[in-house]
């Protein structure tokens, strides 16, 4: 039957029938939605429908759990959000497809650690989409404008300015307590305490003197007195919520991921304007970075389909209008950074700089440098610490140092 004649009887011929592409991923935020919109609207351009599969819970520790009962049952999704070493473990359990595609051949293309995370023994099996930059502070400019208060660059200076925000009823600092949440604050406190190089010989390379050092106590006791600048509400929060705080003028600050840009971004905020952007205190020059990346599973894999998904990320065109929602800088090199604002641009130069000079820092709460073992028991000793103050700091610094040494 001609397809006129099939229309004529009205008949519409199906589309070749194509598997749906359903992308399992934990953006479920305002600005995370709306980044994964930017991708969702690029493939679809392209003729391939994303089917989203998002699964709620920040910083990603419910997706993976949803992700392994999938792929337990058989059932693993096309396309998956998977970051950091834990690429390494899919692909030694032989899930994932190889992605020999020219666009991700050439090792120019990304700075070497986003290089050295997409590719096994060689072989490219995840695409890269954007860098976060940790270790930032929001701040709400009005709220320090009324109260006449000067904006802190260090530790004694934002923990001296609290009272003044308390008696106008503000909470100095916002915050979700959460077990990722309070790890992601720990980690940015050790980088600013210890500095980046310290940072890599505590949890990359787990050197004995370093798992013992006293800027270890030193930051878990900030982590403490930090407690004492958030309110009393603060248990399971999202980091979200906390970003709402911080944009109402009901907080002051909040030390975040620079996901909290998309956030605003997504409500119609403007860096300089409704919010600031300041490195947290001592890091300056500092980048403690997550990289988001996508794997394709190849029990699923249709190579019309994953051929497109990789070009549609690493897009220029996408890489910026993916960038700009989510609230981070593109992974591939050389994009102009024109249409950024200046929290954007001080994060690329910061980030190209530290990678030149090998002094980036690997976020381990956010999966980029440790197993995934590792990085659940490094949440679990900081958050009993944050929850019980019966646990001294001498405790937690031991239960660290054996738990990365044995769980590395
Ligand atoms: C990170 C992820 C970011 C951001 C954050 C909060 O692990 O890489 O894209 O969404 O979690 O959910």
């Amino acid at each position: 039957m001609t397809v006129l004649m099939s229309l004529l009887l009205g008949y519409v011929p199906l589309a070749s029938a194509q598997p749906p592409f359903d992308v399992l991923h934990w953006w479920t935020s305002a600005g995370e939605k709306a980044a994964a919109e930017v991708l969702r609207r690029q493939l679809s351009d392209h003729g391939l429908e994303w089917a989203d599969y998002p699964v709620r819970g920040g910083g990603g520790e419910s997706a993976m759990a949803v992700l392994k009962a999938r792929v337990i049952a058989g059932e693993p999704p096309s396309a998956a959000q998977i970051i950091g070493p834990n690429i390494r473990h899919w692909q030694a359990l032989g899930f994932l497809q190889p992605l020999d595609h020219p666009l991700l051949a050439p090792q120019w293309l990304f700075e070497p650690v986003i290089d050295q995370l997409i590719r096994v023994e060689g072989e490219v099996v995840a695409v890269p989409v954007s860098i976060h930059r940790i270790n930032w502070m929001w701040l709400n400019p009005r709220v320090f404008e009324q109260l006449d208060l000067p904006l802190p660059t260090t530790w004694s200076q934002l923990i001296e300015l609290a009272p003044r925000f308390r008696a106008a009823g503000i909470v100095p600092l916002a915050h979700g307590n959460q077990a990722w949440q309070n790890a992601t604050l720990f980690e940015t406190l050790l980088l600013s305490l210890a500095g980046p190089e310290f940072y890599q010989r505590y949890f990359i390379h787990l050197e004995e003197q370093a798992l013992f050092d006293d800027r270890v106590l030193d930051a878990l006791i900030l982590l403490r007195q930090l407690k004492t600048l958030m309110d009393d509400q603060m248990h399971q929060r999202e980091w979200q919520q906390a970003s709402q705080m911080v944009a109402e003028g009901r907080a002051a600050m909040q030390i975040m991921g620079d996901w909290v840009k998309g956030e605003f971004t997504a409500w119609g905020l403007e860096a300089g304007k409704d919010y600031l952007c300041l490195a947290v205190p001592g890091t300056n020059e500092q980048h403690l970075y997550s990289v988001d990346t996508f794997v394709l599973f190849s029990q699923q894999a249709d190579p019309a389909q994953w051929r497109l998904f990789v070009e549609s990320l690493i897009a220029e065109q996408t890489q910026v209008d993916f960038s700009l929602a989510k609230g981070t800088i593109p992974v591939r090199r050389q994009i102009a950074m024109d249409d950024f604002d200046d929290c954007a641009r001080a994060s690329d130069y910061v980030f190209r700089q530290a990678s030149a000079e090998g002094r980036l820092a690997p976020s381990v709460a956010h999966s980029m440098a440790t197993s995934p073992q590792a990085e659940t028991a490094f949440h679990e000793i900081i958050h009993r610490f944050f929850m019980d103050e019966r646990v001294t700091p001498e405790t937690a610094r031991s239960q660290l140092a054996q738990t990365l040494k044995a769980l590395q």
